[in-house]
């Protein structure tokens, strides 16, 4: 079958489609005939080797995946740590998901990474239903009282997706992007407060939207000293939830601004929480029923052919990308 194969760690130029094995089944494993596959930051991380627990190369790239269960035929939308920009991909049945009627292979693609990971974001912010009460939080201000999140890379995959479910779950959203036209884009979709980060010091665009009061969450993807400025971003007993590190630097944290708010960073990792079932159950109920309403449409700015792959890591190497780019796997 055909693959695209990591051929070493050198970034994009080592990535190749070539032709490899077909996958061997683990036990509880199904065989998934692949039509389209969704690309994540992770998988340009994983090309140069920066992603935690990635075997050695040559090894089969791709994270996330649409296409027909073998022996069903059911439509399925899945995630797994590598192996899905291939023909044929091996999956775990508590990691796939049924296709809703009326979405493509390349909307269902698009879905699964992004949505659990803005969802579980919200959720470890306190703002959904199922949030349990330790993630609730505490503002001495009397409700009821609009929540407010400051979202980085608002216009990319996770980012998009977090504005959908921004608006469903009612909370004022402040979103960071390098581009007026991403912006302009996100805005239509409920975004109600672009900040152009390379024209204006978020910080300060947060102090004085919100009245020097702040916000209560912080989506954190960049690393570096966005770390500390998020921190310095929000309110009494805020959150910065802290999911990837896009700047390739650790993040540094203020423990000034903590200490004066109780303010705390807390990590989100969807490979961790994926295995949880307690916590993926509620979450899908909830995004299943959005989606049956048909509120959650997966944004893609590109969809390019296998053969184009390479291409499509580039854009997201170069921040060129809006919401997910997909790669069309077979008709
Ligand atoms: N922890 C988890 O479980 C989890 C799950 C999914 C994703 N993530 C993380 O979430 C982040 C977003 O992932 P995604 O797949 O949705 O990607 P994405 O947001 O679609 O693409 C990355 C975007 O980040 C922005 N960016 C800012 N600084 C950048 C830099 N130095 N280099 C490259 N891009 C930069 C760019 O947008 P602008 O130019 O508009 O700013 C770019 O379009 C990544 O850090 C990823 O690793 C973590």
């Amino acid at each position: 079958m055909k693959a695209l194969v990591i051929t070493s760690l050198a970034g994009p130029s080592a990535l190749a489609v070539q032709e490899v094995a077909k996958p061997a089944l683990k036990p509880g494993q199904s065989l998934v005939q692949v039509a389209a596959g969704g690309l994540n930051f992770a998988d340009f991380m994983t090309s140069k080797g920066g992603y935690p627990g990635t075997p050695p190369p040559p090894l089969v790239a791709g994270r996330e995946f649409a296409g027909t269960e073998e022996g069903t035929g059911h439509r399925v939308m899945g995630y797994t740590q590598w192996g899905a920009f291939a023909e044929e991909t091996a999956a775990y049945p508590n990691l796939l998901w049924p296709i809703p009627d009326q979405w493509t292979f390349e909307q269902a693609a698009a879905f699964p990474v992004n949505y659990f990971t803005a969802y579980l974001g919200y959720w470890q912010a306190g703002m959904t239903p199922d949030s349990p009460p330790a993630f609730t939080i505490h503002r001495a201000k009397a409700a009821p009282y609009t929540r407010r999140v400051l979202i980085h890379a608002v216009a990319g995959g996770v980012g998009t997706a977090a504005v959908q479910i921004g608006r469903l779950l009612g909370v004022e959203m402040y979103g960071t992007s390098s581009s007026d036209e991403k912006l302009a884009r996100v805005k239509a979709l409920g975004l109600q407060h672009p900040i152009n980060y390379k024209r204006n010091e978020y910080e300060e665009v947060v102090k004085n939207l919100t009245r020097g009061e702040g916000v209560d969450a912080v989506f954190e993807m960049l690393g570096g000293d966005n770390t500390a400025r998020s921190l310095r971003c929000v309110s009494e007993f805020g959150r910065v939830i802290q999911y990837g590190t896009a700047t390739g630097r650790s993040p540094q944290i203020d423990l000034r601004a903590m200490y004066a708010k109780s303010a705390s960073v807390q990590g989100l990792w969807l490979t961790y929480l994926a295995q949880k079932r307690e916590i993926m159950e509620p979450a899908w109920k909830q995004l299943s029923a959005w989606i049956s309403d048909g509120k959650l449409t997966p944004q893609i700015g590109h969809v390019l052919p296998f053969e184009r792959a390479v291409e499509a890591y580039r854009l997201l190497e170069e921040g060129k990308n809006y919401g997910k780019v997909v790669v069309r796997i077979s008709e």
